[in-house]
């Protein structure tokens, strides 16, 4: 499911058996239809919440923040609700959560972003103590990928050529390295070693010295 129909048909008629559903997730009425289709197929094996965006500029200047929650957040909860209302009784299925490796930074001129998918990070964690908690097989994962080619950064506006070429995925080797783990039952899932790293030298830092650094890319953004 996407918001745009002709994308999705094309897709649809190069694979061997495909449903599409338009809908637009940042929308109450989207989100209502997608979720009754969850609903009415009892033998969903996965979800994965992958629709998402990035806006450019600060927080008070930058449209899109309301619309980036309703898509990131709202639409996960109501999503993930439906699906697993039939999985955990099922014992069976599983939920991607498409969050980011920036779940694990304070992004200056990014806030909504870093914070909405650091929701996604700590809602995939909670909910799979939940479902542990009862001895339930159903398995959850939060995706944290770093920047990946694909058309996230065209939608947004930004200029791929000023992040170095070592640090770009490819987005079959995220859904691959997404889809292994997932037969391993891993929660977080960080594709790629420098992210990982990345992601781990991240959570190891005091927070003070987190926000010190964040004040600091945001004086360098004030005066690029
Ligand atoms: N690319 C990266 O560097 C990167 C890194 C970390 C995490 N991520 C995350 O990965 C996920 C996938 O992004 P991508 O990189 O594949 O970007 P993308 O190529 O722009 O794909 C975004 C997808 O979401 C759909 N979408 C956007 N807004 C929607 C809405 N309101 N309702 C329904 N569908 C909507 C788009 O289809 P329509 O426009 O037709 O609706 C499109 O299929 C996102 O959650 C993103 O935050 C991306």
């Amino acid at each position: 499911m996407a918001r745009r129909a002709d994308r999705l048909a094309e897709l649809a008629a190069s694979l061997p058996s495909a449903e599409i559903l338009a809908a637009d997730l940042a929308d109450d009425s989207g989100v209502a239809a997608v979720a009754d289709r969850i609903r009415a197929t009892q033998d969903l094996e996965l979800l994965v919440n992958n629709a998402g965006f990035g806006t450019k500029g600060r927080f008070w200047e930058a449209e899109g923040q309301e619309t980036m929650h309703r898509l990131h957040v709202l639409a996960t909860v109501s999503l993930t609700r439906a699906a697993l209302a039939a999985m955990v009784p099922r014992r069976r299925g599983a939920v991607i959560n498409v969050a980011s490796v920036a779940a694990f930074t304070m992004g200056v001129g990014n806030v909504s972003y870093c914070s909405t998918k650091a929701w996604m990070a700590v809602f995939s964690e909670g909910l799979a103590a939940e479902l542990a908690s009862i001895g339930s097989p159903v398995r959850v994962q939060a995706l944290c990928p770093g920047y990946t080619y694909t058309e996230f950064h065209d939608v947004m506006g930004a200029d791929r050529s000023t992040v170095p070429a070592r640090f770009w995925l490819d987005a079959e080797f995220v859904v691959r390295e997404s889809l292994d783990a997932l037969e391993r039952g891993t929660l977080f899932v960080i594709p790629g070693a420098i992210y990982r790293w990345t992601a781990r030298v991240l959570r190891l830092l005091p927070s003070g010295l987190r926000r010190r650094l964040a004040i600091a890319n945001g004086r360098r953004m004030k005066r690029a």
